[in-house]
């Protein structure tokens, strides 16, 4: 390798994943991520005890980021760190960490949208995976997001379409809840929708304008139908799971893709990229494999570990910035409503 490559540590602590990775130009060297099992037990996300976490797995896991790159700390060009949005309890931890350690080594600091780099993960150079070219639609789907993005330059975007309440990933948790089943429940719910019906039972989609979603109605009509069903027969969820879990992930993936497909009309962009938690979801890879035969579309979703939270694709924006000489400095803060 040249001299002319540039390392960067990324680190993440918008929510409740703690992670560090190191880049070298697009090129992912480590992405370690220390999850928080202290909120399953509470069924979401306590912010009290996601920034005590990550207090304890920064150190740990910046080290364990540097090791497996086999780098070290004087090799580096640049840290980047998430300032928001997200958290302010977490946040902090990453802000405060990524400043000293900047300011410790004398190199830039750059600051990076946590929502940005869901949309930016998709140019992480790895094998099997395209980069989207511009312009494109970024549809970032998870516990924390939903949002349809204009993405005409790396930092040219606009928010076009997003959630006015809950965000999708809750919309799969928060039924799976009424269901009695654990948290988070979408990879649960999607692989019992793999066995049943989508049409043993009919949920209506929320009516919301535009590009804009609403999904907190869609959880009331959930725990309303169970709560019916239940007084008619009392085993109804163990006698109709799987067709239950299919019904609502119908459901669901038909809110985005109509959206989707309104967000395609409008703006005539015909490339989606997806991200997020949610983009594991069997039934929104399959409809957008659908919509490329169906409407024309190219569609990109990124390799699994890079479209959950993680410190990838805040190095992967740290890069993109360091081209641009696009830095902070040491009085930039932390902002838990950051916008795109
Ligand atoms: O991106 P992520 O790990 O964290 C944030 O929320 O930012 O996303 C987690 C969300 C949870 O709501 C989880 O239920 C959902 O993604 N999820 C899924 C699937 N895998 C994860 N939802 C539906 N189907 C899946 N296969
Ligand atoms: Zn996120």
């Amino acid at each position: 390798m040249s001299s002319q490559n540039i390392y960067i540590l990324g680190i993440e602590s918008s929510c409740d994943d703690t992670s560090a990775s190191v880049i070298c130009n697009n090129v992912i060297l480590s992405n370690v991520v220390a999850s928080q099992k202290i909120h399953e037990e509470f069924g979401g996300v306590v912010p009290e005890l996601a920034s005590r976490a990550h207090q304890q797995n920064i150190v740990p896991v910046v080290h364990q980021a540097l090791k497996k790159a086999n780098i070290t700390k004087a090799q580096l060009s640049a840290i980047a760190f998430t300032s928001g949005p997200g958290l302010m309890g977490s946040l902090l931890v990453g802000t405060s960490f990524a400043k000293s350690l900047a300011f410790g080594l004398s190199i830039p600091l750059i600051d990076v949208n946590h929502m940005q780099a869901h949309i930016l993960a998709h140019f992480i150079k790895e094998e099997g995976f395209n980069q989207p070219t511009f312009p494109f639609l970024g549809m970032t789907i998870s516990g924390g997001h939903t949002q349809i993005v204009r993405v005409d330059d790396y930092f040219k975007m606009e928010v076009i379409g997003e959630t006015i309440d809950d965000a999708v990933g809750e919309a799969y948790d928060k039924s799976g809840k009424i269901l009695g089943l654990g948290y988070p429940a979408g990879p649960e719910i999607d692989k019992r929708a793999q066995l049943g019906n989508p049409k043993a039972f009919a949920f209506t989609k929320p009516k919301v304008d535009g590009l804009n979603f609403s999904f907190s109605g869609f959880k009331t009509a959930v725990l309303y139908f169970i709560q019916r069903e239940i007084k008619k027969n009392a085993n109804f969820i163990e006698e109709n799971l799987n067709d239950i879990c299919a019904s609502i992930q119908y459901t669901i993936i038909g809110i985005l893709i109509d959206k989707l497909k309104l967000a395609a009309k409008q703006t005539g962009i015909s490339h989606i990229a997806i991200g997020g938690g949610v983009s594991a979801n069997s039934g929104i890879r399959k409809a957008l494999k659908d919509g490329e035969q169906k409407f024309g579309w190219t569609t990109y979703v990124p390799k699994f570990e890079y479209t959950t939270d993680n410190a990838g694709m805040i190095a992967i924006v740290g890069y993109l910035k360091y081209l641009e000489s696009d830095f902070a400095d040491q009085n930039v803060m932390a902002s838990a409503r950051l916008k795109i």
